[in-house]
Parts: structure tokens; C-alpha cells; sequence
């Protein structure tokens, strides 16, 4: 048994190997559960005792030199897989895995694309903005609750630099710098320093729209809404106009549209009215034209602004509008239909 194991000792020494799958071969071939070391485990226990302490320690040492050896080639293989065919350069490759677009933005680009048909460009703005831009040309009072520290985040006093809290900003960095006709959709993040819930975000999203022409009515207002509202919700979706109050519009009004969750039959979602509220509009106030220097004997015109998360909720319910920044793949990946 001693010569049979010294001869295996050799062979060992002298083992190679030109694959992986060759490294693995002989590691099954001795080392194996029945391999050549372990059946010769077997015969050791007809070894006679007084030899039994000479042949184990040989056994041992030679089921270490195998060990070692086989290690040494498998290691070989790792550092120089690319010559040995261990990554195989003519395999497909990994599906990339793809992304899917953010609820919001499925949603911002729809708004924009209804808009767009009936003649609307694109425009935006900074969200880091000036007091005039935010709320003075849009003729807003002095003491308006708006310009308060709990509604605006304020970067600056003097001179007064805010985080703009609605996207009309970009209305009258537009009329300043244009002449009418003006046709513009100003999409784009706004924000406001309210706790955060279920139901209120430190920022969010807002589309804005604005036409300034000759004779721009009411009318066309209203025309330019009941298109949006059927495109956005289905051809048959009513809407509602209610008077209200903005300080850069007059008149003013919010429009609520038949609740699209029940119809309008009343549902939780609509409170049991049947219709839900879905954004501000009017027509431009004479004074916000001028301040942007634009003659408001000559020029009409209407705007409206509405809250993107607002329309995201109604098109795919969702409840908590904290879900829409952060970032669970789980909640984003139920929207890789939708686009
Ligand atoms: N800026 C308003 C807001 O943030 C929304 C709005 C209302 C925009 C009426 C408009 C408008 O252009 O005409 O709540």
C-alpha cells in the first residue's frame, strides 16, 4: 500500500490540466466521493496495526498534495479564463433590463399632447425664482397669504429669492420676453413648504397653459377645457365650471369633471358629488398683461394650471402621493403598460 501511494504521489505532482472542465475531471477522479483517495480508504483498514500510524500519515499527505495540486490548476483557469473558453465571447447576450417611464411623466406628456394638437408649444422656467416672477407681476397684494413662510421656501430676503410655488412664473417670463400671440404649455415642478402626508408633498407637479390673442374669449377657454377634459378622460366626460378667485386671473373659475372612478354616479372618491375638481383657469387679469408689457386694450387672453399628481390619481388611483417620489420599484413597475 505504501509503494501504491508513493506512486500516486507522483502522478499527482505531475497532474495538468488544459480546461476547466479537465481540472474538474481529475478532482472527481481522486478526490471524489468514490474516487481513487477515498477507495483507498476502504483498503486501509486491512493495513496491519502496527503499520495502521506509518499509512495514515501518508494517506493524509497524500490526500493534501491533491487537494493542493487540484487548487493549483482550478486557479490557473480564474486568472486566465478568457484563453481557456471560461467566458465564452460568442454567447447572446444578458437581456438589458429596462426601465419604465414614472407615472408622472406618462401623465405630463399626455397634458402636453393634447395641448400640443390644439397649437401649444412648450415653455419653462427656473424653479429657483424671484418674488416678481412668482407673485408680483401676477398681481399679487402685498400682505397675500400666499407670499406667507409656511406656503413659500425662501432662499433669499433681499432680494427675494424663492422656490417657485406654481408654475405660473412661467406665464410672465414668457409675456415678458414675447409678443403676442402667445400659445404656450409650461410644465414643470413647483413647491410648497407643507408637511408631508398622504395627501400633501413639499413639491409636486403643474401644468400651465396660456393664450394671449386678439379676442381671446371666455368661450375659447371653455372650448380649449371640454377638449382636454374628453381627450384626458374619455368622450364622455362632462365638465363643470365654478367662479372663483386668483389674483392673476378675472373672472375665475375651477373645473370639476364627472367623476371618472364612478361615472358620476357618486363614489368615495368624488365625496358622493359625482364630480371632482381637477384645475384653476380664467381670464388673464388686464393688470398681469400690462406688467408684462403687454397692451390689454388690444390682447385677451385665459389661462389655467393644473396639478399633474391630481390627474395621476384620478387616471390610476393612486392614494398616497408619497408614493410618486419614493421610488419603489414595485409601485413604478405596475405603469410598464401604461406607455
Ligand atoms: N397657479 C394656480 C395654483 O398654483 C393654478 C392656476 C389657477 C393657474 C388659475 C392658472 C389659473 O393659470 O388661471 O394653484
Amino acid at each position: 500500500m505504501q509503494e501504491k501511494i508513493e506512486a500516486l504521489l507522483t502522478e499527482i505532482e505531475q497532474l495538468t490540466a488544459s480546461t476547466a472542465e479537465e481540472v474538474e475531471a481529475l478532482r472527481i477522479r481522486y478526490l471524489g466521493k468514490k474516487g481513487i483517495i477515498s477507495s483507498m480508504m476502504n483498503e486501509f483498514r486491512d493495513v496491519p496495526a502496527d503499520q495502521k500510524r506509518a499509512v495514515g500519515m501518508k494517506m493524509n499527505a497524500l490526500k493534501q498534495a491533491a487537494t493542493e495540486r487540484i487548487e493549483q490548476l482550478k486557479n490557473q483557469f480564474a486568472q486566465n479564463g478568457t484563453s481557456t473558453g471560461a467566458v465564452d465571447l460568442s454567447r447572446t447576450a444578458y437581456p438589458v433590463a429596462l426601465g419604465t417611464r414614472h407615472p408622472l411623466s406618462i401623465v405630463r406628456e399626455e397634458i402636453c399632447d393634447i395641448f400640443k394638437r390644439l397649437g401649444f408649444t412648450i415653455a419653462e422656467g427656473p424653479e429657483v425664482e424671484d418674488d416678481w416672477h412668482v407673485f408680483s407681476s401676477l398681481n399679487f397684494a402685498d400682505d397675500h397669504p400666499a407670499r406667507d413662510m409656511q406656503d413659500t421656501f425662501f432662499i433669499q430676503h433681499d432680494p427675494q429669492v424663492v422656490l417657485r410655488t406654481h408654475t405660473s412664473s412661467v406665464q410672465t417670463r414668457v409675456m415678458e420676453q414675447t409678443d403676442p400671440p402667445i400659445r404656450i404649455i409650461c410644465p414643470g415642478r413647483v413647491y410648497r413648504n407643507e408637511a408631508i402626508s398622504y395627501r400633501a408633498h413639499c413639491f409636486f407637479h403643474q401644468v400651465e397653459a396660456l393664450y394671449i390673442d386678439k379676442d381671446v374669449s371666455f368661450a375659447d377657454l371653455k372650448q380649449a377645457l371640454l377638449f382636454f377634459a374628453r381627450e384626458m378622460f374619455g368622450a364622455g366626460t362632462k365638465i363643470r365650471l365654478r367662479p372663483s378667485y386668483f389674483p392673476f386671473t378675472e373672472p375665475s373659475a375651477e373645473m370639476d369633471i364627472s367623476c371618472n372612478i364612478c361615472g358620476g354616479e357618486g363614489c368615495p372618491f368624488c365625496k358622493h358629488t359625482g364630480w371632482v375638481e381637477i384645475l384653476g383657469c380664467g381670464m388673464v387679469d388686464p393688470n398681469v398683461l400690462e406688467n408684462c408689457g403687454i397692451n390689454s386694450k388690444e390682447y385677451t387672453g385665459y389661462a389655467l394650471g393644473m396639478g399633474i399628481e391630481r390627474i395621476t390619481n384620478l387616471k390610476y388611483q393612486v392614494k398616497d402621493l408619497r408614493m410618486f417620489s419614493e421610488n419603489d420599484l414595485r409601485f413604478l413597475e405596475q405603469f410598464r403598460a401604461a406607455h
